[in-house]
């Protein structure tokens, strides 16, 4: 048996008395992309809120290639490789692709002892990391990003959550939910790529076509249960949808 990339055992998480997480466990490899889907409320953003360091599970461990990562905070998360793109992306319209993706991280460079950004470091890196490790050359790299379709936005926003180098892990949070057609293809396409350049994937989204067309497997969650894994190539969305629902209401429709 292969170790794991990533591995969470046990993990349980409460809100007061609500029980969100319910002894949860999840299991990334090498090369894979792992969707997470399941219903509103069932626990999939807070089983990675547990990953990148937001929450602090009750109980459970997170191994990373089979070592304890013992992630306490955001900070401890990024240092153990763990990259994420949150839903809203967290970008500065105003700033072109570059310094976006080196926010709160630009290169410096010292001009009579002072201490200045050095933008053409800057641009030249990110032009680097979007070619190398996104896969897109924008057509405006030096332009607001306000100006960037949705699937471009998309790719700035990953470079700048895989510009580290040590990266082990990228968590996507509904990466398509507000994008067109043309846009989504786009990025499912990113998605593909990344993975294709070394780096496993947790994708979380509810359209059940997309995870189809990029997912390897897929692990739903249902009230704060993991209520099953499966092999993408193995079965069908029906199946899916069967352990998103529950049996019982399967059966009543
Ligand atoms: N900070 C919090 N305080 C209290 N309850 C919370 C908190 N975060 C999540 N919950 C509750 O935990 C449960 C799981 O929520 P979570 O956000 O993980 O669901 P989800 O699967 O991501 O749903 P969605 O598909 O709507 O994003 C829900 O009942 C939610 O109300
Ligand atoms: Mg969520």
């Amino acid at each position: 048996m292969k170790t794991p990339v990533l591995q969470m055992k046990g993990i349980c998480k409460s809100f007061g008395g609500l029980r969100a997480l319910i002894d949860v466990d999840l299991e990334l490899y090498d090369n894979e992309i792992l969707a997470i889907v399941g219903d509103n409320g069932a626990g999939k953003s807070t089983l990675i809120k547990v990953l990148t360091g937001v929450y602090q599970a009750d109980e459970g461990t997170t191994l990373l290639n089979g070592k304890p990562a013992n992630i306490k905070n955001r900070q401890d998360s990024l240092a153990a490789g763990i990259a994420t793109v949150y839903q809203n992306l967290g970008l500065v319209d105003s700033l072109a692709a570059a310094p976006n993706i080196f926010l709160g991280d630009e290169p410096k460079k010292r001009i009579l002892g002072l201490p200045f950004i050095d933008n053409k470091k800057m641009r030249i890196d990110a032009n680097r990391i979007l070619r190398e490790q996104v896969g897109v050359e924008l057509p405006n790299p030096n332009e607001p990003i306000r100006d960037y379709s949705g699937g471009q936005r998309q790719a700035v926003a990953i470079a700048r959550a895989v510009r580290a180098n040590d990266i082990h892990v990228l968590v996507m949070d509904e990466p398509t939910a507000a994008l067109g057609p043309e846009e989504t293809r786009h990025t499912l396409e990113l998605i593909r790529t990344v993975r294709s350049r070394g780096t496993p994937i947790i994708l979380i989204s509810h359209n059940l076509d997309h995870v189809f067309s990029v997912a390897d497997r897929v692990q739903v969650m249902r009230g704060g249960k993991n209520a099953g894994v499966v092999d993408v190539a193995k079965s069908t969305k029906q199946d899916v949808l069967g352990l998103i629902v529950g049996s019982e209401l399967m059966e009543a429709l």
